[in-house]
């Protein structure tokens, strides 16, 4: 059904869909509860990680999560700042999850990156951003943990443009670092922004000051700090006046240049400048590719892709939930679409939006938005595309090529078919891939993963979720040899039900 004209382009403008990537403890989760304390969506810091360990005890599939202390489930989570709808994509950090992770990059239209500042880019990140630079995404830093001792932050930066290959522009600079920890000061605004250890656990924010520049005599006053500290920012700031990049949207949107931000998660300091700066420059819902060229979102017709399928997300609701990123047009509750891989038409009666695992049926959503879908009858795929306009087909998400493989050996024989089930199952949501052996017949399926502990999560599932124990061979790289090569190309998942992705058994 059509909306007044301007709806469509005012509701696309005014959203935001962003994942934050990073290393494991690099302070994801703090921040994004900062986030949302801000965006009202919460009212107590804290709140998320208690949800977290809550849902540990409602969800036993979850369990493994517990056990590790890791958080494995990709969440979705939407929340209103001023006026804009943020759709924030939260990635699981751990590497062994990097599927999961690199098919959610692809929802989203910019990435967050997180940088502990006694760290530097850590392994995961470089990982993470690969992705994030293969798909061009808009790309925005934080550098995080300023009130603990950490590296030099000029270091830090070249580290970025080195390690990561994309220039850097400062918008915010720490002043002193640790214990001497004063604050930021806001290169674009002219303002420091006061760190005050005390006010900051009382989760009070002091009013930024405004200064007229590096000579302003009230800078030396505002700081109170020692001599050495004072001096270090001013050569660090007219370092970054005459060597620094400055901000270019163009080459932001371009992914060729990520403005930085510098603050404490913890504390929440620095993360409501960034987070205005993250609005003001991130793309709205930007035209997407397909096969029948570049869809925009204010096109007159409903289209959006399927990237990531999750069954039995909650023990309460034991269903199957396709997670879509609309592209373009309005979605409406009880909208007829066409599933374009099979032909066949689909009622989406249900829309879910989340938040963690807190689930409501909305009635609408516009380009942006993230919708969950209860797939009951299995029909949907990642990567498959809906609409209801012309047939079209949006680019493939990708899939990976696996590091790992393991021949499954089910325990109970006479559990033969639930394994079948639950491993196509788990298959198609990306826990695992899925291959046949090259010989025809009841032998033992052999399954590849990105990382190792895919397959702790599989054999747990499996339990759980299917009533079947089963084993894990590890099979050594050299080992599985492929006849064809199907798992790398990216129509893997829509072909895998015909394909002859096939292991030489021989090698074994
Ligand atoms: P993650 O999701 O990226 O894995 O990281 P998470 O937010 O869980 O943070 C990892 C640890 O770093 C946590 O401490 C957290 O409190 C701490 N942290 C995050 N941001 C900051 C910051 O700005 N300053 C300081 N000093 N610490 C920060 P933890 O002891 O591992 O967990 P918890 O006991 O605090 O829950």
């Amino acid at each position: 059904m059509s909306v007044p004209e301007g709806v469509l382009a005012r509701e696309t403008a005014s959203r935001r869909t962003f994942a934050i990537i990073s290393h494991p403890d690099a302070g994801k989760t703090t921040l994004t509860e900062r986030l949302l304390l801000y965006g009202g969506a919460i009212h107590l810091a804290g709140a998320v990680r208690a949800k977290r360990n809550q849902r540990h005890t409602t969800s036993d599939w979850m369990e493994l999560e517990r056990q590790r202390g890791i958080s494995i489930n990709t969440t979705v989570l939407q929340f209103n700042y001023d006026s804009t709808r943020i759709n924030l994509l939260d990635t699981p950090g751990h590497e062994d999850f990097s599927e999961d992770t690199y098919r959610t990059l692809t929802a989203a239209d910019a990435a967050v990156m997180l940088i502990d500042a006694a760290k530097g880019v850590e392994a995961r990140t470089r990982k993470l951003f690969e992705v994030t630079r293969l798909r061009g995404l808009p790309t925005f830093t934080f550098i995080n943990k300023l009130d603990r001792p950490g590296r030099d932050p000029l270091e830090l930066i070249d580290e970025v443009e080195q390690v990561l290959g994309i220039r850097c522009s400062p918008m915010t600079w720490p002043i002193g670092m640790g214990d001497e920890f004063r604050g930021v000061y806001d290169r674009m605004a002219n303002e420091v922004l006061l760190y005050d250890k005390s006010s900051a656990a009382a989760g009070r924010r002091l009013a930024p000051v405004a200064v007229g520049g590096l000579d302003d005599p009230r800078l030396h006053t505002l700081l109170s700090c020692d001599e050495r500290v004072y001096q270090r920012l001013r050569s660090e700031l007219e370092l970054l006046t005459i060597a620094g990049e400055p901000l270019d949207l163009k080459r932001v949107l371009a992914g060729q240049l990520t403005p930085v931000h510098c603050g404490s998660a913890l504390s929440g300091f620095g993360v409501e400048p960034f987070l205005k700066d993250l609005l003001r420059l991130a793309p709205a819902p930007p035209p997407r590719p397909s096969s029948s060229g570049t869809i925009a979102p204010t096109a007159d017709f409903f289209s959006a892709f399927v990237f990531k399928l999750q069954a039995n997300m909650d023990p309460q609701h034991r269903d199957r939930v396709a997670f879509l990123r609309v592209c373009s047009g309005h979605f409406e509750r009880n909208m007829r679409v066409l599933h374009v891989r099979s032909g066949r038409d689909l009622r989406l009666a249900r829309p879910l939006q989340f938040f963690g695992q807190d689930r409501v049926v909305v009635d609408e959503a516009w380009p942006g938005d993230i919708l969950g879908v209860v797939d009951t009858s299995d029909t949907l795929r990642i990567g498959d595309t809906l609409t209801d306009g012309a047939a079209l087909e949006f680019e493939a998400v990708p899939a990976f090529a696996p590091e790992y493989f393991g021949r499954t050996r089910i325990v109970d024989p006479l559990r033969r078919k639930a394994l079948r089930k639950g491993l196509e199952h788990l298959a198609e949501e990306g826990v695992v891939q899925l291959y046949r052996p090259r010989e025809r017949g009841e032998f033992d399926p052999i399954i590849g993963a990105v990382g190792a502990l895919q397959f702790d999560v599989l054999q747990s599932r499996l339990k759980n979720e299917y009533g079947v124990d089963v084993q894990i061979d590890r099979l050594a790289y050299q080992q599985a040899r492929w006849a064809v090569g199907p798992a790398f190309d990216p129509s893997f998942f829509a072909a895998r039900e015909d394909s002859q992705c096939l292991i030489d058994r021989d090698g074994l």
